[in-house]
């Protein structure tokens, strides 16, 4: 009995010892989880402003409409004093200036626009700005990286060095000028909805305009159309900007979702999917997109279609493109993950290689360059890159309608890519 009695108390004693050992582990456990429930929070609150009004897309995203003034480059501290520009100063002119041409390029070009827009419109004096989800950052590799890229991800054409070229797996196929100062880059580029492999890649179709040399303080203002299941949570083709000043290190994000780029446009949501996408043999929809630097006031400007003038990064988020561009890139980029040592089948562009041509092949047409005079250019020796060509190539050309164009892409793994 009173053998009994010490084993009761002994287990009483161990189960008294384990509740101790376990309570401060839940516990700590408990304040870890809402510590980091806290700080998603607080970034979501960071990231969505209060709206006037909010509509639903029926893609699932809700879009806001904030006061143009309650604006996410507003919590900059530089921008604390800020008076917006609500109209560039200057605007560059050009040889493919669409809206002072009456016939349109004979093949492209249907009338393309944001699928939110079935919905309903932001109010005069707001801003629609795509409402970031927890869901959103919670698939960030962490809090502070949502909404950033991970790595350095630019093409660095004419290397030499192979470990460089190949850099965490970005695969590119671009066209593109260096070698004289440039103040702007134009290109109309038709929208896909490339197959994404695994939802850690992504495929985009872009311009880029880059500042400095290709080291810690590279300067890059970039915006094209991107499919990016990690950063968006689906398969659908949206309209996105990038910038940074330091090489993708501390500075710059996607869209709106740090304070930097002022947008003064209230039809047009960065990240918001478009819509249509070019068939197969089918229609084709084309996108254009101009960035210039206002010379009076320096900012770096950005105009959507012919009509939609979005807004600008202030010139001094920059060092080197606060004077002007020392290079412009226009083209696509992948993430090839190499899962099991095999070439990923992310498919870059339309997903079929450039030599099938036009309704099958994407393109870029009319790319063009503002000089230091503020005129769009037809670019002067423009050289054309990729690391692969077997799994995604480029072949430029040139005509009358087009100017200087390219088509541009491939699946990805194929037996000659494999
Ligand atoms: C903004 O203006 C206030 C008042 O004029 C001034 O004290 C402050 O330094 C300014 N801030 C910046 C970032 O220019
Ligand atoms: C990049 O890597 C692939 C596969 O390892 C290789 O075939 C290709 O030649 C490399 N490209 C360059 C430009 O080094
Ligand atoms: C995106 O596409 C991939 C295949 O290409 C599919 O496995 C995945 O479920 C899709 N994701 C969503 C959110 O639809």
């Amino acid at each position: 009995m009173a053998a009994h009695f010490s084993s009761g108390r002994r287990r009483m004693v161990m189960m008294l010892l384990c509740f101790i050992a376990l309570i401060p582990l839940s516990y700590a456990g408990g304040m870890r989880i809402s510590r980091h429930k806290l700080e998603v929070q607080k970034h979501l609150k960071r990231f969505n402003k209060p709206a006037v009004k909010s509509i639903k897309s029926p893609d699932g995203d809700v879009i806001d409409c904030v006061h143009v003034s309650h604006q996410p480059a507003f919590d900059h501290p530089f921008l604390k004093n800020h008076t917006i520009q609500m109209r560039p100063n200057f605007h560059p002119e050009g040889l493919f200036d669409e809206s002072k041409v009456s016939s349109k390029p004979k093949e492209g070009s249907n009338s393309i626009t944001q699928l939110w827009h079935l919905n309903g419109r932001c109010p005069e004096g707001t801003i629609p700005i795509r409402r970031t989800k927890r869901d959103d950052v919670l698939r960030a590799s962490s809090v502070k990286r949502y909404g950033r890229k991970k790595h350095r991800t630019i093409a660095k054409p004419r290397s030499t060095d192979p470990d460089l070229i190949n850099e965490s797996g970005h695969q590119h196929a671009i066209a593109y000028v260096e070698g004289d100062k440039y103040y702007g880059a134009k290109a109309t580029i038709n929208v896909w909805e490339p197959k994404i492999q695994q939802p850690n890649e992504f495929s985009l179709s872009q311009l880029w305009i880059l500042g400095g040399s290709f080291g810690e303080d590279l300067n890059s203002i970039e915006a094209g159309w991107q499919v990016s299941p990690d950063l968006y949570g689906d398969n659908n083709t949206r309209l996105f900007t990038y910038w940074t000043s330091d090489a993708y290190q501390a500075t710059g994000c996607y869209n709106l979702l740090c304070s930097g780029f002022i947008q003064i446009n209230s039809q047009i949501a960065m990240g918001a999917s478009i819509f249509p996408v070019s068939g197969y043999r089918g229609s084709q929809y084309d996108i254009s997109i101009l960035v210039w630097k206002d010379p009076k006031e320096g900012h770096w400007w950005m105009q959507f279609g012919n009509d939609y003038v979005l807004g600008y990064w202030p010139s001094f988020l920059f060092s080197y493109l606060a004077d002007s561009a020392s290079m412009i890139e226009w083209g696509g980029e992948v993430v090839n993950s190499e899962t099991d040592g095999e070439h990923t089948s992310t498919q870059m562009g339309s997903g079929h290689f450039p030599e099938e041509g036009f309704s099958k092949a994407s393109y870029f047409r009319n790319i063009q360059v503002v000089d230091g005079s503020n005129n769009l250019r037809a670019p002067k020796g423009v050289g054309t890159f990729t690391e692969q060509s077997n799994c995604y190539d480029v072949q430029n050309g040139n005509n009358g309608d087009w100017g200087h164009y390219f088509y541009y892409g491939g699946p990805g793994k194929t037996h000659n890519c494999p």
